[in-house]
Parts: structure tokens; sequence; C-alpha cells
């Protein structure tokens, strides 16, 4: 007899499975008002959980749907897959393996062609079929050193809002700036609570701060300060760590920038997992004031659809390509395709590459070359013209970025 069977998470199961999840990533037991809080982030529709022969959740993979920008700029309806753990006694004997079979199969049978999520551990989603789709960087921009360039420009504001006026008036602004940018995950009305309104009504001390140029709000910043002085450095000032920052424009993303680096007794203006393209040191008159302290992968996607996902995004200019892909979870997606900047196709033509639909997936949103995956085995070219064909295609000038932690 099995010792787990795996099923939908009925009414009633939430705030156990939230225990486990958080259990699991190591965070302090809740309390009921903080559940209070979660509970409207936490909805049983979208979750399987492992259940033991006493029906305690032993496992759990969440998730909810939401859309996703892709190159080109339509939105596509995505599960964005939001808490994964297995109970820590209960590892290594397939719960994972179960509960992500379930989820993919629902969501394949509801038509959803896409999957994204973020990753503990960059070793566990790829046997999934997910590949890492975006990139984030760290930066620390030493502020002393950090001066602008005089053709940065000075036309916008910037005005702080209280936290309930953040509450109130931010998500209205995320949804009129998110978008273009492939990556971009829309962020539905129950993600508000249980990630922007506790971060920002908290006793973290978190700021937001909006910018406003000619044609009214357009950029805002989300940042806590840290104190780094001591009796031995009391010039160390405190740190301005972003904790996220979205703008319309590249005028207003400078304008905020300009803002940051204008905060008094600050040596330091930090953020992490910013876009791989955002070009700070081009503002700056030492190049050098910036620091990337890491790169890290951000968002995994996962085509469920490989025919509709492909259709949905456009393509650069070159002769078209064949792609044989190979899915071990949804056979469904196995076979030919051409992709082609007038559209894509299955086809019973020879193939040009072959590689598996996690690998697909890491350079569907345009980063990476196929190129490099090639030289790591994870492409094999049958026909050598179409590597640089199949880049020209699927790369994008702009860095696919995400932006928006679940
Ligand atoms: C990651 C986690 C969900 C894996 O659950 P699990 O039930 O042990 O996974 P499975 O038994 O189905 O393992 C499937 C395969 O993945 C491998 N694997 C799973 N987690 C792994 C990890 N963290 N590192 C390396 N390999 C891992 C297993 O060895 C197994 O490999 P095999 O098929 O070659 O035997 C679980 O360890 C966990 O909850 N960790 C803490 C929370 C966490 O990291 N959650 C993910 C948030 S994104």
């Amino acid at each position: 007899m099995s010792e787990f069977h795996v099923r939908a998470v009925a009414e009633g199961e939430q705030r156990a499975c939230l225990e486990l999840l958080q259990q699991s990533l190591h965070s302090r037991p809740m309390s009921d008002e903080a559940w209070e809080k979660m509970a409207p982030s936490w909805p049983a529709a979208g979750k399987f959980a492992a259940f033991d022969d006493h029906a305690t959740p032993v496992g759990i993979a969440s998730s909810f749907d939401t859309e996703l920008t892709v190159p080109g700029g339509r939105k596509l309806v995505t599960s964005a897959v939001d808490g994964v753990a297995v109970r820590a006694d209960r590892t290594r004997r397939g719960i994972l393996t179960t509960m992500m079979a379930a989820q993919l199969e629902d969501m394949a049978a509801r038509g959803v062609p896409l999957a994204a999520l973020h990753a503990s551990e960059g070793v566990i989603y790829g046997r999934f079929g997910y590949g890492a789709a975006t990139y984030g960087k760290s930066v620390l921009v030493e502020r002393p050193r950090a001066e602008l360039h005089d053709g940065v420009g000075r036309e916008g504001t910037v005005r702080f809002l209280t936290p309930a006026e953040a509450v109130e008036r931010v998500p209205a602004l995320y949804r009129r700036f998110a978008g273009e940018r492939p990556g971009f995950v829309a962020r539905p009305e129950m993600w508000w609570p249980g990630f922007f309104d506790r971060l920002v009504t908290g006793d973290m001390g978190y700021r937001v701060a909006v910018h406003s140029g000619p044609d009214g709000e357009d950029g805002f910043v989300v940042y806590q300060t840290i104190d780094l002085r001591d009796r031995q450095a009391p010039e160390r000032g405190a740190l301005l760590d972003i904790r996220e920052m979205h703008a319309a424009t590249p005028r207003a993303w400078a304008g905020l920038w300009r803002f940051l680096l204008s905060v008094d007794l600050v040596s330091a203006v930090a953020g992490r997992g910013r876009p791989m393209d955002e070009p700070i040191a081009e503002l700056l008159t030492d190049p050098r004031a910036v620091n990337t302290t890491e790169v890290i992968d951000d968002l995994w996607v996962r085509l469920v659809d490989v025919l509709a996902a492909l259709t949905a995004r456009t393509y650069g200019t070159a002769e078209p390509v064949v792609l044989e892909v190979l899915d071990r979870q949804l056979p469904d997606n196995n076979g030919r395709y051409v992709v082609g900047p007038k559209g894509v196709e299955r086809t019973t033509a020879d193939a040009d590459l072959r590689l598996a639909v996690d690998t697909l997936a890491s350079l569907y949103l345009g980063h990476g070359f196929f190129e490099h995956q090639a030289l790591a085995g994870r492409v094999e070219v049958v026909d050598a013209a179409a590597v640089a064909r199949a880049d020209a295609l699927f790369h994008t000038a702009r860095a696919p970025w995400c932006g928006t932690f679940f």
C-alpha cells in the first residue's frame, strides 16, 4: 500500500497545507492573525496535496492562474506555481514527482499553455520540464561615487505614499506598467494581500515612493533602509535596499534612481533580482560605482502546450527552423515544429535541432542561445546552420524579466 495519495485540496484544508509549506521553508509557525491575513491569498483552488493514511498533508503543490507576457507582447494564461514542499520526514520517495504529474495533467486538461515558478534550488524542476527562462542580478551602488551624468532628466517628482495609500493605489499603477516586457506576470487580486499589503503595512519599515512625470504617476519603488553604523564606523550610514521598482518609461525609471541616490545618510543602494539589462552604470559618471554582486535564475517556465506557447510569441528575422521536441511527462507535445517569423506549425519535415521541453522552455522568453545549449549537449544539432537561425528567431534584444515574487 502506498504511503501517500495525491488529490486536490478541499475547502478547510488550506491552513494545514500552508503550515506544511512554511515548516519546510524553515519559517516560524504562523499565528491565527497571520493566517487571517494570508487566507485570501491561499484558496483551495489550484492546490494538490499528498496525504498520509491519517489524512494529514505531507506534501503540497500550489498554483494560481495568471497571465505571462511573451515576446511580442501577448499575455498568455499561465499557472503560477507558488508553493511546493514535502514534509522533511517524507522526502525522496516520489511525493513531489506525483504532485507535479497531477498538477501538469490538470493544467493540460484545462488548456493552460504555460506554467511558471521560482525555484528554491536549481536542480529540482528541470526533470519536470521547467527551464530557467529569466535571470536577475543583484546590484550594490556605492553612493559616494554615484554621480549622475548631467543629461539624466530632472523633470519628474517623487513623493511618499502612506501604507494605506500604497495598498489602495499601487495595484492600479502596476496594472498600467506591467505587460510589455517578456516575463512579466500579471498580479491577480489575491496576490496583493499576501505579498504587497503585508510588506508595506508590516513593521519592517518599508517605504513606498511614487514618481510622477508629464502624464501623471508613472513609477514606484518599495524599499527599506538598514542602519549599518556602529561605534567603530559611524560614517557607514545606511543601506537602502530596493524590494521592488517598476516604471512605465525609461525616464520614470531614471527619475526613481535619481531619488534613491539622493537620500541622505545612505552609503549604498542595493537591489536584488533586477533586470539583467538595467543600465544603472550608464547613468553614472563613474561606472565602477555599480557592483553586480550576484546573477541568479529568476522565473522557470514550463511549456504545457508547446504548439500554443510557440504560436503565441513573435520571432526575429531568419529562415525557419524545424525543432524536434521531447516531452516525457506530456507526450502530446512530442513531435516536430517548424518555427519562423510567419508563425509555427507541426510538421513532418526532418528535424534541424532536437531538444527536450525544459531546454526549449529556457530559451522561450528570449534569454540565452541555442548555441550555448548545444555546447552543453542540451540541443542535438542535425543541421549546423540551423543554430544561428534559431538564435536569430528566439533571442530578444530586451532581456526577459519577471519582477514579481510568488
Ligand atoms: C524539494 C522537495 C519538494 C522534493 O520533494 P521529494 O518528494 O523529496 O521529491 P521526489 O522524491 O519526488 O524526488 C524526485 C527526484 O528529484 C530529486 N530531488 C528532489 N529534491 C531535490 C533536491 N533538493 N536536490 C537534489 N535533487 C532533488 C530526487 O533525488 C529525485 O531524483 P530521482 O528521480 O533521480 O530519484 C522537498 O525536498 C522539499 O520540500 N524541500 C524543502 C522545500 C523546498 O525546497 N521546496 C521547493 C520550493 S520551490
